[in-house]
């Protein structure tokens, strides 16, 4: 980045050298990523190597103390928002919502969740003036539409929250969840356990729906396989708390056939010298 013209060098979404601790353990030690518009990125990494604890601190987790370094969307400093105004600001983090409700239809959840969201974003548009707040009927009718743009059955939306939900219908709700907050900056993190194939084609189907010109995208997979069915711009290589490599997609194809261990070893050889 150059230049003195700020506005128009300003990333949408930019990690600069942030470190990050947990339990007095530091996880992140350095990590530099930008995000703009009209982008997926992917961050992929062996286990263990603080992809998940990335996803954690910008969605402002608590446990995580951030001691160095910065996070900004569209030059503003999110570290100082709470967890709520990141979303209403249009960041989106897959697991920002508690996932087991008993009792509680999809529907339902979705309008608490959403409409909360969406109205304090109306309020705020509207500067202190009469926001124009969404109705459980217009609600019913975005739910809809984005529905049918996902494929979704109607049928979904009655069902009680992640009760006896498969990796499939979780991924679902997640993504579902995201098309109706339309978000500007997405992240979802892979959870590297319990991805059948159904789950793997809800989220790539979804992703590759909800992007667009707008809208940036941080995708976080241990597995190569989910970029067979997105493909992403940019491919980050995620060890030992830092980026220590960044490309286009053949950076996951190489993966694919070397491992992380042959990775390893070129990492290895960079940060001896
Ligand atoms: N409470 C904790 N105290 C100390 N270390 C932790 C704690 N929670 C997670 N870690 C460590 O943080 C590291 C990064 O974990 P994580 O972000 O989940 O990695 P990934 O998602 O890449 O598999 C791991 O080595 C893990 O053991
Ligand atoms: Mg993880």
């Amino acid at each position: 980045m150059s230049g003195s013209n700020g506005a128009v060098d300003t990333p949408m979404f930019e990690i600069e050298n942030l470190h990050a601790e947990i339990d007095g353990n530091e996880i992140l030690k350095g990590v530099n990523l930008v995000v703009n518009e009209g982008e997926i990125h992917a961050l992929m990494g062996p286990n263990g190597s603080g992809k998940s604890t990335l996803a954690y601190v910008i969605a402002g987790d608590p446990r995580y103390e951030v001691t160095e370094g910065s996070i900004r969307f569209r030059g503003e400093d999110i570290l100082e928002w709470t967890p709520d105004e990141r979303a209403r600001k249009g960041l989106f983090l897959a697991f920002q919502y508690p996932t087991v409700i008993p009792g509680v239809s999809m529907a339902n959840f979705l309008r608490m969740a959403v409409t909360n969201v969406r109205n304090a974003r109306a309020e705020e548009a509207a500067n202190g003036g009469e926001a124009q707040k969404m109705t459980p009927r217009e609600f019913r009718r975005l739910m809809r539409e984005k529905m049918a743009l996902l494929k979704m059955d109607d049928a979904f939306a009655t069902r009680y929250l992640n009760e006896g939900f498969s990796g499939g219908e979780k991924k679902r709700a997640e993504i579902l969840q995201m098309a109706l907050l339309e978000p500007k900056m997405a992240v979802l993190d892979e959870t590297d356990s319990g991805l059948d194939i159904d789950a793997l084609k809800v989220v790539s189907e979804g992703v590759n729906n909800l992007s667009g010109p707008d809208v940036g995208m941080l995708l976080i997979t241990h597995y190569q396989r989910l970029l067979n069915f997105i493909k992403p711009d940019f491919v980050h290589i995620m060890m030992e708390g830092r980026i220590v490599e960044s490309g286009g997609p053949e950076l996951a194809h190489e993966l694919e056939a070397k491992g992380y261990e042959g990775l390893r070893a070129r990492f290895a050889e960079s940060s001896a010298s």
